[in-house]
């Protein structure tokens, strides 16, 4: 069913939970990722990559998804994740996403508060006004679609090695909320996209610092390696959105260098290959949901 993203993850951190979000590059994951919400009976979000929304096929996606989305039977948004092109932002507004994590994070902090603010007044001029902003304060190393060993930035705006990335400096967090009018906010606190390179450290103390900074819901990215008990934790500090990517990669993958040969021989069995797709996707969705729930 339709939601406001911003309603379902407050929700969920009023139960002391977190909604999970799972990048889909396909419908078959995202028609997982929904089948898993729906038998957890909890809600869940459908992350569009940037790349994804600037092709054509990638608006009909998200046009696909929204109607996933509004048929399931429970609360479910479709998000346009990392976008930084305000004309990608306003087609997969036009296609079907309602909220859009607006990403300035490798901008200087004034120009990331008026890439927010502008495409705020975009959407609005628009007339979607609704759409649900995302901002993200602090930069995480990384690539978001394909994975590789990375370490994370040490202090608030130091350069890691593997690309831009800094701590969120937790002393601007209450500006840039109130500048930006970001309704949810995604935080740098050791976390990578990606794999981690050697076990993943999360500074919960500058993670504590942002949490009694602001009251809008916070956002982990790159919860890929993460352990459980480090998101469940994270659900405490007012995290309400956990972003997952690369693990659910990972299986599909796995499965389908498994399966395949078999599935060739079973008569080109696409069809019950695509049902270990979902399989994997589903557990995954499933296991992320089951983590987040309090
Ligand atoms: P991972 O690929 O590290 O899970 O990150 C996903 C993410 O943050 C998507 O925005």
């Amino acid at each position: 069913m339709r939601t406001q993203l911003d309603t379902v993850v407050g929700a969920a951190l009023q139960q002391g939970s977190a909604v999970p979000a799972f990048t889909c590059y396909d419908f078959t994951t995202a028609l997982a990722v929904v089948g898993a919400a729906e038998e957890s009976g909890r809600g869940a979000i459908l992350l569009v990559a940037p790349k994804t929304a600037a092709t054509p096929n990638g608006l009909r996606l998200i046009a696909a998804l929204r109607g996933l989305a509004d048929a399931a039977g429970v609360p479910v948004a479709v998000q346009l994740d990392h976008a930084s092109d305000p004309q990608v932002i306003a087609d997969a507004v036009s296609a079907g996403a309602d909220s859009v994590l607006v990403d300035g994070s490798s901008l200087p902090y004034e120009d990331n508060i008026a890439l927010v603010r502008g495409v705020r007044a975009a959407l609005a001029a628009q007339g979607r006004a609704d759409v649900v902003i995302e901002a993200e304060l602090g930069g995480l190393a990384g690539d978001e679609d394909r994975a590789f060993g990375t370490g994370a930035a040490d202090s608030a705006g130091s350069t890691a090695a593997d690309g831009p990335a800094g701590l969120t400096d937790s002393a601007l967090v209450e500006d840039f909320v109130s500048r930006t009018g970001a309704q949810l906010l995604a935080v740098a606190v050791g976390n990578v996209h990606g794999k981690y390179k050697g076990e993943p450290r999360l500074r919960w103390d500058v993670l504590q610092d942002i949490a009694v900074r602001t009251r809008i819901p916070l956002v982990l990215h790159g919860a890929s390696g993460i352990p459980p008990e480090e998101l469940v934790k994270a659900a405490a500090m007012n995290v309400g959105k956990v972003n997952f990517n690369t693990e659910l990669r990972t299986g599909v993958l796995a499965v389908l260098e498994e399966q395949t040969t078999a599935h060739r021989a079973d008569g080109e069995n696409l069809q019950a290959l695509l049902g270990r797709w979902d399989s994997s996707a589903r557990a995954f969705a499933a296991t992320a949901l089951a983590t987040l729930s309090r």
